[in-house]
């Protein structure tokens, strides 16, 4: 299963440095700041009789009801709540993820911190004056391991499961990415969109995977969920498609960012300076630049509501263009560059080390770069990518535009 993204990748790093130390530093991530404000009176959020602290959480920390995704596989925290007839929601921004059961005791919450990586909050449905949002650092048992990169962060993965949801171990698990073929994406996962002839294991439990042999197009092209479960327990009715492939790339990339974040801090204590992380910089390069992305063979369509909402953020470049614009007919950004260039944690990174990341790039982005590995960016690709960083980042090497001017 899987790929190496460089040598040693899924090995677990130190957590516990004097260059960074996982439980002692303070968090940064936008719910360590809404703890900071629920305390100081600032905000207070407000019980819903019938989901709890959900809908007033996720509109503190900025989390679309539209990001919705539904996953059925017992595969998580509080498997005895999560069934085909029961799933778990995810929702997600750019730094926060939320997991919410209808009926569970438990809403579970990870944020991106710029230098820790995931971060892990549980918040007790409970009607009090104000929420108990605790951080817990057990979850790093399956939140930092070889299927996080060895880094505190998070988890999307492809089971087979019968029809109570529980994973069936003689099957493989597969990451799921954009470097995932659809074929093998989203099992144990609810998918609500359509994809023409194109296949994908969501929506599919039990014997559904012999019959899908004879006939492929079993779960696919769903519009609505009810025949599984009743949707009104839930936020938004689906689980969308569109959402299901931003969710994918973000949280691979995600993961990059903090197991580099830590090399680089390490490497620069032990040695001053970070020459030696030439293959993770390279790997880093060929996710922002979805270098390894598996071609859509079919148009996809997702829910407008999420594709509104996603592509409504981020800075833009002089011409209005933005690394938020889906494609979703080839592939899944219109310009072939990861929006998480624009993320706190990418901006945090140690400066050494993204200036080599953004020297690599501008290698790409010229043209100078010819090799197979970044071969499927057209010339138009690289002009595009290079045009919107150079107008939407602020801290660009100062020769740049050097750098950049089209080569070869
Ligand atoms: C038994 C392993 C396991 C434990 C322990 C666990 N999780 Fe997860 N978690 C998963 C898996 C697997 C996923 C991917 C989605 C799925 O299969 O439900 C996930 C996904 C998530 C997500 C969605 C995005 C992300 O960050 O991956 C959140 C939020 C989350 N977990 C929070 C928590 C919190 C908070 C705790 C501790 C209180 C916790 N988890 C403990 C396995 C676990």
């Amino acid at each position: 299963m899987g790929w190496a993204d460089f040598q040693g990748s899924t090995h677990l790093v130190e957590l516990e440095t004097e260059a960074l130390k996982y439980s002692k530093e303070p968090t940064t991530g936008p719910v360590a700041g809404l703890i900071r404000k629920i305390e100081a009176g600032k905000v207070k959020l407000e019980w819903d009789a019938k989901r709890g602290w959900l809908p007033s959480f996720q509109k503190a920390v900025g989390v679309d009801t539209a990001s919705q995704t539904l996953v059925f596989s017992k595969t998580s925290l509080q498997r005895e709540h999560i069934h085909p007839g029961n799933p778990r929601a995810i929702f997600f921004s750019d730094d926060v993820y939320l997991g919410y059961i209808p009926g569970s005791p438990l809403m579970e919450v990870s944020e991106v911190d710029p230098r820790l990586g995931g971060v892990f909050y549980v918040v007790e449905q409970k009607p009090t004056d104000k929420p108990v949002i605790q951080r817990v650092d057990n979850c790093l048992e399956c939140h930092a391991s070889s299927r996080t990169m060895g880094v505190p962060g998070h988890l999307f993965r492809s089971v087979e499961t019968d029809r109570l949801g529980i994973m069936d171990l003689t099957t493989g698990i597969e990451p799921v990415d954009h470097r995932t073929p659809l074929s093998d994406r989203w099992g144990g996962w609810y998918v609500t969109g359509t994809h023409g002839a194109a296949q994908h294991r969501g929506n599919r439990m039990g014997d559904d995977f012999v019959q899908a042999k004879s006939n492929p197009s079993i779960g696919g092209n769903k519009t609505r969920l009810d025949e599984f479960f009743d949707p009104s327990k839930y936020p938004a009715p689906g689980s969308d498609i569109a959402a299901l492939m931003v969710l994918g790339h973000q949280v691979h990339v995600h993961n990059f960012i903090a197991r580099v974040h830590y090399m680089a801090a390490q490497h620069l204590a032990a040695y001053g300076h970070v020459d030696y992380l030439k293959s993770p910089v390279e790997g880093l390069v060929k996710q922002l630049l979805l270098s390894e992305e598996v071609a859509l063979e079919h148009p996809i369509r997702g829910n407008p509501e999420f594709v509104r909402m996603f592509e409504a953020s981020g800075p833009r470049d002089r011409n209005g263009r933005s690394l938020r614009q889906l494609d979703m007919q080839q592939r899944l950004f219109k310009h072939p560059c990861s929006f998480l260039i624009h993320s706190e944690a990418f901006r945090q990174l140690p400066g050494p080390l993204k200036q080599k990341v953004y020297r690599r790039m501008a290698e790409v982005l010229s043209g100078a770069d010819t090799s197979d590995a970044f071969k499927q960016l057209s010339a138009g690709d690289r002009q595009s990518v290079r045009e919107i960083l150079s107008d939407t980042l602020e801290d660009l090497p100062p020769d740049w535009k050097d750098l950049i001017r089209p080569k070869g």
